[in-house]
């Protein structure tokens, strides 16, 4: 077997995949390409851009994020969508710290997730709403 090829077994949404796999292939192209999970996007293909996050070693249950998701939506949030899935990730990621993040430290933690058509405001304000809610939940 060339060196360029390994054999990988990792699991993925709770199912085990093995595959043998080029070792420059990417993450995201696996799993798009190996796994046909196409719900992580591609965009720099240099790991700056954000749309290929993705949670490593943790589970996303969808209920975790379905909040999230409906803000966007309501919020207009998104609109080509292509930087989304990231996006959401990385906000949950941000609000699973618990508290109410100010908007500031909202773009701070979005800052490596690049959005070519909203402008970000709208993200910001999903984000923030979320936050609110989650924290008025808890009292
Ligand atoms: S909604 Fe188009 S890149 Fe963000």
């Amino acid at each position: 077997m060339s060196e360029r090829f390994h054999d990988v077994a990792v699991t993925v949404n709770g199912e085990e995949v093995r595959e043998r796999v080029d070792a420059r292939k990417t993450l995201v192209d696996f799993l798009r390409e190996d796994v046909a999970l196409t719900g992580s996007h591609v965009g720099c293909e240099h790991g700056v851009c954000g749309a290929c996050s993705v949670r490593v070693d943790g589970v996303v249950d969808t209920d975790e994020i379905a909040d999230l998701q409906q803000a966007f939506i309501a919020r207009n949030a998104l609109q080509c969508g292509y930087c989304t899935p990231g996006m959401l990730l990385t906000a949950q990621e941000l609000l699973a710290r618990g508290g109410v993040p100010s908007r500031e430290q909202i773009r701070t933690h979005l800052s490596g997730n690049y959005c070519r058509c909203t402008g970000y405001q709208a993200i910001v304000d999903a984000v923030e709403a979320v936050a609110q809610a989650r924290a008025g939940a808890k009292r």
